[in-house]
């Protein structure tokens, strides 16, 4: 095992392994409200049953209050073919663009929430809000999968994930349980 040194626990907490990266979608599609869509690494699963998922979104981005009002927002799960439209939805704002238009990126409704979901990704998670938690700089929305679609033959190796300024995929399996 290496040396350990004592190291700032705000700086510490970016070497918590790869996040997986996801793009999250909220607004009312269809009855003109404003929908956007934001890059989330914060995203992880409350529950399995029911299945809860939750993202932590900073109170200082535009989306902040879309996923404050909305009651719904879908997590949809890109490929590493989509890096680009990942990264461009992580930089911009959608206060001044529609960033579904720049990118290219479908918006069509969800099945079963209002919030536009992102076909172009391999994954779409239609979440209803259930919980919203203030944990600090972040806020995490829960949300309840109320309906999914995926990929017949998802390809996991596809899944980007981020870590300190690098996108990934996943690496070698090393061992089955
Ligand atoms: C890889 C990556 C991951 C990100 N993860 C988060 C996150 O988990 N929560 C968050 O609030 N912002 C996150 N961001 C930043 C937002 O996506 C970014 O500030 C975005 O431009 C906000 O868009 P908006 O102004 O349209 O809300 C991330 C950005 C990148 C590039």
């Amino acid at each position: 095992m290496g040396q350990k040194s004592e190291v700032n626990p705000i700086w510490a907490c970016r070497a918590f392994p790869a996040y997986p990266v996801v793009l999250a979608a909220v607004g009312d599609v269809e009855n003109g409200g404003k929908c956007n869509v934001i890059t989330i690494a914060l995203v992880h699963m409350f529950s399995f049953n029911p299945p809860v998922l939750g993202i932590g979104v900073s109170p200082s981005r535009y989306s902040y209050n879309l996923f404050d009002q909305c009651p719904d927002f879908s997590i949809n799960v890109p490929g590493k073919e989509l890096v680009e439209e990942v990264l461009y939805c992580g930089q911009k704002s959608g206060k001044d663009i529609d960033k579904f238009e720049e990118c290219g990126l479908s918006n069509i409704k969800g099945r079963k929430i209002a919030s536009p979901i992102i076909q172009d990704c391999m994954v779409n998670l239609e979440c209803r809000k259930v919980n919203k938690i203030d944990a600090g700089d972040h806020t995490w929305f829960l949300g309840e999968v109320v309906h999914a679609e995926m990929e017949n033959c998802v390809d996991r190796e596809r899944a980007l994930m981020y870590w300190a300024g690098e996108f990934r995929v996943l690496g070698d399996i090393i061992r089955r349980r």
